[in-house]
């Protein structure tokens, strides 16, 4: 496809999210390398939605580390059931945090970050890592991000030949 992503801008987030997931297939479809595909997925949501930091967390020797991501500069290593991502890990599963603050544990890369979504990538029942997105907005994240995001991570995980 061309690099370029068509995107109605006053559509809601459901129809953004249908607009939006076809598009990501053709982008990463003929890509076998992860980081670009990555690259090219944080790059996606961060132009559809206006997030504040959205980016992927892979997983090296059981933890977490950063991968290509759109946003402020963010902490580089998370430990297995530690913070939201690391519960994602651990858990094996999407978890939408309303408020960062009443979330135990979580780990603050920015003060500016008050609500999170974090869903892991599968890869045959494994976690090979997580994509998480942060707003400046409480409550930013509901079970439509969940399904679609979780569209999004499948497809990544399909694209995967040799991890
Ligand atoms: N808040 C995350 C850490 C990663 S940053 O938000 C980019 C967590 O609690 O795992």
């Amino acid at each position: 496809m061309s690099e370029q992503l068509i995107i109605n801008r006053n559509d809601d987030k459901k129809s953004k999210y249908v607009s939006l997931i076809p598009q990501i297939k053709s982008l990463i479809e003929n890509e076998n390398n992860l980081i670009a595909n990555l690259a090219n997925v944080s790059a996606a949501l961060k132009q559809t939605f206006d997030l504040f930091w959205v980016g992927f967390y892979l997983v090296e020797n059981d933890n977490l580390v950063l991968a290509p991501f759109q946003g402020p500069i963010a902490c580089t290593r998370i430990k297995y059931g530690k913070g939201v991502c690391g519960t994602s890990l651990k858990e094996k599963k999407t978890i939408i945090v309303p408020n960062v603050e009443l979330f135990a544990g979580h780990i603050a890369c920015s003060s500016l970050s008050k609500s999170e979504i974090v869903v892991p990538v599968l890869k045959n029942s494994n976690v090979i890592g997580v994509l998480d997105i942060d707003s400046t907005e409480l409550g930013s994240f509901n079970e439509t991000d969940a399904k679609y995001l979780e569209e999004i991570c499948n497809i990544i995980s399909e694209q995967i030949k040799n991890f």
